[in-house]
């Protein structure tokens, strides 16, 4: 079953191309471009009802662990293509402490389960105190759920759902399922730009071709990228301590390479928004303490680098995950793990690869676990 790997992880995080493959196949018109547009002919075919668009005011996101991530990552999209006001809750804080009701709210549930039991009581809280304003409509819920099984009991509970197509997902630590989130939220922020008209026909199509080269990036990753990090976990043996830093859309990124690392090899790790170092965290930082950056050329590239030379100061190891070309990145950090080329907005699927990989390997190699780390179940059906 695990075809020749030696955890279903390592499996499942290669299988990941295909995945993206499967996404685009489901959630995207083939050969669409920008001259469709004029004869409005979408870009996605997501089969949602027009309803849950009507008027849209703002989005809540409401999600658990590395679907949290995904929700962030989402919200950047669906703000910055979009321009949808869009808010990510835990949804364990969320049941207890829910935003006042406002008119035209997309509620997004994420789980790859559908059987997170802290996601399925806040869309459940919502669909109740949402329900009795037939007076007022706007106020209805519009329940919208993100999910790998749709057969679930979140398929029960909303009306709308996109599958995400990833397979079923044996490894505790999510991989593919959330590159299969990820994609799922391109689609629907690419969705809600059109019929937004928040992005122009030129610019949609520019990022459907970046899109539809995402599998064979990815290919490219985990082929050259693998043995040279399965070595790399060998330096970080007795390391106790890490540090992920990213900014932008690849911030929840740096977030998920942290929650890899601490829930599969024990090791504690934090994941910062880099510009965020300097306000507190810069203080724990010195030899012992790895700091892997995220640094993609686009809106932020400078600024993580700089945040990444602030640890340098410090002594720290700086491990950059950055295309192998930026002259100002290699000369920045003292290890690369190289990643082609992309447009920012679309790198977070690249990124994620080789956090993913280190986990694993650093786990691997201290004789860990992997499938069933400790303390963890696949999902979590209790508060
Ligand atoms: O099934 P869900 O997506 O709702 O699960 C949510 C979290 O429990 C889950 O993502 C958890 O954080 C993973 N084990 C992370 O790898």
């Amino acid at each position: 079953e695990k075809q020749g790997f030696k955890h279903f992880m390592l499996k499942e995080i290669y299988e990941q191309p295909g995945v993206v493959r499967a996404c685009l196949e489901a959630y995207f018109d083939g050969d669409w471009t920008a001259a469709d547009a004029a004869i409005d002919k979408p870009p996605t075919h997501l089969g949602l009802p027009p309803d849950l668009f009507a008027n849209l005011q703002q989005i809540e996101i409401v999600a658990c662990g590395t679907s949290w991530h995904a929700g962030l990552v989402g919200k950047y999209l669906l703000e910055q293509l979009a321009g949808v006001t869009t808010t990510v809750h835990y949804a364990s804080e969320c049941r207890y402490a829910p935003p006042p009701i406002a008119p035209n709210t997309l509620i997004i549930g994420v789980t790859q389960s559908g059987e997170t039991a802290d996601t399925l009581a806040a869309l459940e809280m919502e669909k109740k105190r949402r329900s009795g304003f037939d007076q007022n409509p706007e106020l209805l819920p519009r329940l919208l759920g993100i999910t790998n099984r749709p057969e679930s009991s979140l398929g029960n509970l909303v009306a709308s759902i996109i599958d995400t197509h990833a397979g079923i997902e044996i490894g505790v630590a999510a991989t593919k399922t959330f590159v299969a989130q990820v994609m799922a939220f391109y689609a629907l922020a690419i969705d809600l730009t059109y019929r937004r008209q928040a992005k122009s026909p030129e610019q949609l199509e520019q990022m459907l071709v970046g899109l539809r080269q995402l599998p064979a990036h990815m290919e490219l990753v985990l082929e050259s990228q693998e043995r040279y990090i399965e070595e790399l976990a060998h330096d970080f043996a007795e390391t106790q301590d890490f540090i992920f830093l990213g900014r932008g859309i690849n911030f929840p990124i740096a977030l998920e390479g942290a929650l890899k690392l601490k829930e599969i090899s024990y090791i504690h790790a934090e994941g910062y928004p880099a510009g965020e170092m300097k306000h507190g965290p810069i203080a724990l930082l010195d030899a012992k303490v790895p700091v892997v950056t995220i640094a993609m050329p686009g809106s932020v590239f400078e600024k993580v680098l700089s945040n990444a030379q602030e640890a340098r100061a410090r002594d720290a190891r700086l491990i950059g995950v950055t295309p192998m070309d930026e002259q100002d990145a290699a000369d920045t950090f003292d290890t690369l793990i190289p990643v082609p080329h992309i447009d920012e907005m679309l790198s977070p699927i690249l990124t994620v690869i080789p956090l993913q990989l280190l986990a694993y390997h650093i786990a691997a190699r201290r004789g860990l676990d992997v499938d069933q780390p400790r303390n963890l179940a696949k999902s979590v059906t209790v508060e």
